[in-house]
């Protein structure tokens, strides 16, 4: 069985492009929809399992953004807030939220319409009309629930995703994208009671198992969103309030975000972050840069936070690298910026953020990176002298501190010659004010070369005599 889709409607919209093209008319009249479609925008778009959250996240805040400055009585003060339920021992996701919903009368067509997104041209964050589809790779049945301010009940509208992927799988079946939904897809409505004036609830059922079980597992989701979503800083930055004062162009959501009850979700910085498994360090300054548009307007506002670079910060610490963000929700990783450093580990050096609040700078449809064009072209071109700018900083902080090395650790390098230095170490460890100036400046260049790495046991065997013949002669 074919697939069908008529071409009329388009015929009579662009008639002018119509008459222009004159091969046009060699193309049928119907364009084919197959169900692979379905696939390629759910299991081929979202290949990183918890990207799912990102997409179910940040329909939220757009709908939590939109009840917001809807003027709709009792909003005046905003609480927007996400619930997400995660039951391992059930295999059951649920994220809810107290947005505007969708109105039941409206909500069939909505959330059944593909690639067709109401918030195109919008300032909401979502625009492609795909990401609510995500869950359908990741589970056996996908729920919606939703209403919108008055409407009496709510609807339920199910996926069965299991059939769909037979389906999907079936080399025998051919059928329309649309017969194919018909099938999978049931509907129905219920009373409204214990339920928010307006919501919008996805619920999983039967998740499937990625690796280490990501989707089930609540330490990794936090970490993950902990860094993707659109949350709040943590009190205890000391820069939560400038920082929010100065993004104040960009919707930065600051939704309350719990997962299973627990308290609301806050962003990772703070003021001391794990540098390595050993290391700690503190932030020291913030620096705020406003990158300019093609047209001298705001494209992007960027904010870094600098420290004793003392190496390539962890990943574990959840703030290693310039990172990118529309609408306060990251795009791509913390590798993202890596090409525009003058050596890519550096980015891993760096703690800061890109907001960037110009809409032609557009996010590709899987969200880890950009789409290249010019509004690109010209924000990165801005960025590369702050990335240059980190990695002077982290390679001044390291000679500075390999310097300060040689100098304070001589038993350190010392140690290095451990079989033939007994007389060396115990020549280094005589205590400095028993030496007149001439012999400390003799071992101060002693333990220099050493330190330097580049004095052979031969060659110390004979600076060390001639160190402890000048000791010896009378002062
Ligand atoms: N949490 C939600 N609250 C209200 N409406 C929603 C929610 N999630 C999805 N929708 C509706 O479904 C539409 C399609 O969502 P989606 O497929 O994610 O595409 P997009 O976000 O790009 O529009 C949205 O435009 C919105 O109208
Ligand atoms: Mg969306």
């Amino acid at each position: 069985m074919s697939s069908v889709v008529s071409r009329k409607s388009v015929r009579a919209g662009s008639a002018k492009a119509a008459a222009a093209s004159k091969d046009r008319s060699a193309l049928p009249d119907e364009v084919v929809i197959g169900k692979d479609v379905l696939e390629l925008l759910s299991a081929a778009m979202y290949v990183e399992p918890l990207s799912i959250y990102r997409e179910y996240v940040q329909n939220a805040a757009d709908a939590i953004d939109a009840r917001c400055s809807s003027g709709e009585p009792g909003v005046e003060h905003c609480d927007g807030k996400i619930d997400i339920t995660i039951e391992p021992a059930q295999r059951l996701i649920r994220i809810s939220d107290n947005g505007m919903g969708i109105p039941t009368a409206t909500a069939v067509r909505t959330l059944l319409s593909i690639g067709a997104s109401p918030k195109r041209g919008t300032r909401a964050r979502g625009f492609r009309g795909v990401g609510r589809l995500a869950g359908l790779a990741y589970c056996r049945t996908m729920v919606f629930r939703t209403r919108a301010c008055g409407d009496d009940s709510f609807l339920e509208m199910r996926w069965d995703s299991q059939r769909l992927k037979a389906a999907l799988r079936d080399v025998n079946q051919n059928d329309a994208l649309t017969e194919i939904i018909d099938r999978v897809v049931s509907i129905s409505f219920h009373e409204a009671i214990d339920r928010p004036a307006s919501f919008f609830e996805v619920e999983l059922q039967d998740v499937v198992r990625t690796k280490h079980d990501a989707l089930l597992n609540v330490p990794l989701v936090t970490q993950y969103l902990e860094q993707v979503a659109p949350l709040p800083f943590d009190a205890s930055f000391q820069w939560s309030e400038e920082l929010i004062e100065r993004l104040s162009d960009v919707r930065l959501g600051n939704f309350d975000l719990a997962i299973n009850g627990e308290p609301p979700l806050r962003r990772a910085f703070r003021d001391t972050f794990a540098v390595s498994e050993k290391i700690d360090d503190t932030l020291e300054n913030l620096e705020l840069v406003e990158l300019t548009d093609m047209d001298g307007g705001l494209a992007a506002i960027v904010w870094l936070c600098h420290h004793s670079y003392f190496g390539a910060i962890t990943i574990k610490s959840r703030v290693a690298g310039l990172r990118a963000r529309v609408g306060n929700i990251q795009i791509g990783d913390a590798r993202l910026f890596d090409d525009i450093f003058p050596e890519a580990r550096f980015n891993g050096w760096c703690i800061g953020e890109v907001h960037i609040l110009d809409p032609r700078i557009v996010p590709n449809a899987r969200r880890d990176n950009f789409e290249q064009n010019i509004h690109f072209s010209n924000l990165t071109a801005q960025l590369e002298p702050l990335a240059r700018g980190i990695a002077r900083r982290a390679r001044t902080a390291s000679s500075q501190r390999n310097k300060a090395k040689k100098h304070n650790k001589p038993d350190l390098v010392i140690d290095k010659h451990d079989s033939s230095t007994t007389s060396k170490r115990s020549t280094f460890r005589q205590p400095s004010h028993t030496l007149t100036g001439g012999q400390k400046l003799l071992r101060k260049s002693l333990l220099d070369s050493i330190a330097a790495s580049n004095l052979s046991d031969r060659d110390c065997e004979i600076v060390l005599s001639e160190l402890l013949t000048e000791m010896s002669q009378p002062k």
